[in-house]
């Protein structure tokens, strides 16, 4: 049997407009082909350009046994290197985030530039040459502040999510913003089914009143409903409601048509107005923060969202941002990672609360958890079948066609 034969054939078993069988969500083989193979092959997000603001700011990104170390050089630089020391292999850093002058190595002290360049190492002999044991580095994309990185030799493209992402972000400056509150949760669910559930908001209405409450019950892909012909009928307003916002968005210059995984890229990006006079996501819709960020010298009742395959997505409000990344760490447990930025001049305890904040994406992502490990534990029964999505699941079907492609595609690389 050649090696990812079994994945081959579930994925031969899925089935257009449902969702996957289900050893691709349950099962070991498929968390180790994911974690090793499918998410090696394609860029993730791993954090912003805030997490590691100053030289020798360091965040450890890991997906399942592997680990990277993301580290900002004395020359402003962020850079990627394999989190493996060049002696004889220890993790360098220990801790998930931190700040050094160099990279030094627990276990026998072996010293790195923050460039990966090794500086010291006691006692080698006399041939040993130093140039030839610096870091591994991996590759890293800075797109307007958020950090992606990809573990393979030979990275896929990501030009066009660069430029489209970039000229949408680069107005809330990520440089001159700062980490007010980083969270993380593990979730009891395949990483799968929690990017599925992300992907929609048929769930909202009922799972998640804080947020709707600021986001209205449209947007994300929903409100729509198809006429029969193919053609999406908008019964709620929405595209009266943007229709509406666009000249004032014309004037700030931030009015964009949706841009939604083109030409099988992997990126979708939309300016949402907000409900019930909201200027920004939080519990009671008022600003979270009082330091606005970007262009903004007056509150707007809109946020910019950016989503990208397999792993992130982001809202950009008046006031802060918020950022999520998920990386799996079991078949039934995935870490989602969830950071609020904030201006780097905003004071704690005056300009903005960290409580308040996080609040409404703490208690959505609590909820999402719920959602996400229960939907798991039925897809583990045997009387699981693939099921059909609804029409305003169709991010949903946009996510799992993406991990059905590249799984598909990084077989064959594997295999050839
Ligand atoms: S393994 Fe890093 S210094 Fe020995
Ligand atoms: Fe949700």
């Amino acid at each position: 049997m050649s090696r990812h034969e079994s994945i081959a054939d579930w994925l031969d078993q899925d089935r257009p407009g449902h969702t996957l069988p289900r050893e691709l969500y349950v099962s070991a083989a498929a968390f180790q082909f994911d974690a090793h193979v499918m998410l090696k092959s394609v860029w993730l997000y791993a954090c912003t350009v805030a997490h590691v603001k100053q030289p020798g700011d360091y965040f450890v990104f890991e997906l399942a046994s592997n680990s990277i170390i993301v580290v900002r050089g004395r020359d402003g630089q962020v850079r990627a290197f394999w989190n493996s020391c060049r002696h004889r292999g220890s993790r360098i850093c220990e801790q998930q985030r931190g700040r050094a002058p160099r990279l030094t190595c627990p276990y026998h002290q072996w010293t790195y530039g923050l460039d990966g360049t090794l500086l010291a190492a006691r006692s080698m002999a006399e041939d040993f040459d130093k140039a030839d044991h610096g870091l591994v580095p991996v590759a890293l994309e800075n797109i307007g502040g958020l950090i992606f990185i990809c573990m393979a030799d030979d990275p896929p493209p990501i030009d066009r999510v660069k430029a489209d992402i970039a000229d949408q972000i680069a107005i809330y400056d990520l440089d001159k913003c700062k980490v007010a509150v980083q969270d993380e949760l593990i979730e009891h669910a395949n990483w799968k089914l929690v990017m599925e559930n992300n992907r929609e908001c048929y769930h909202c209405e009922v799972g998640h009143p804080e947020l709707v409450g600021v986001l209205g019950t449209y947007g994300f892909g929903k409100g729509l409903r198809d006429d029969g012909d193919g053609d999406m009928i908008d019964d709620r307003g929405y595209d009266a409601l943007v229709a509406g916002k666009r000249d004032e968005w014309k004037a700030l210059r931030i009015d964009r048509d949706l841009i939604e995984f083109p030409g099988g890229w992997w990126h979708r990006i939309a300016r949402l107005p907000l409900a019930n006079g909201a200027v920004t996501q939080s519990i009671d819709g008022k600003l979270a923060c009082k330091k606005l960020i970007g262009p903004f010298a007056e509150p707007e009742s809109s946020s910019l969202s950016v989503w990208t395959q397999p792993n992130s997505w982001h809202h950009f409000c008046c006031d802060h941002v918020v950022t999520f990344s998920l990386t799996p760490l079991s078949a039934d447990r995935t870490l989602l990672r969830t950071s609020w930025l904030v201006h780097e001049d905003a004071v704690e305890g005056v300009d903005y609360d960290a409580i308040n904040i996080a609040a409404l994406w703490r208690a959505t992502n609590k909820q999402d958890g719920h959602f996400s490990q229960t939907n798991h534990l039925g897809i583990a029964t045997d009387g699981y079948r693939q099921g059909p999505y609804a029409v305003e699941e169709k991010l949903v079907e946009a996510f799992k066609d993406f991990y059905v492609d590249r799984a598909r595609a990084a077989i064959a690389l594997a295999t050839a």
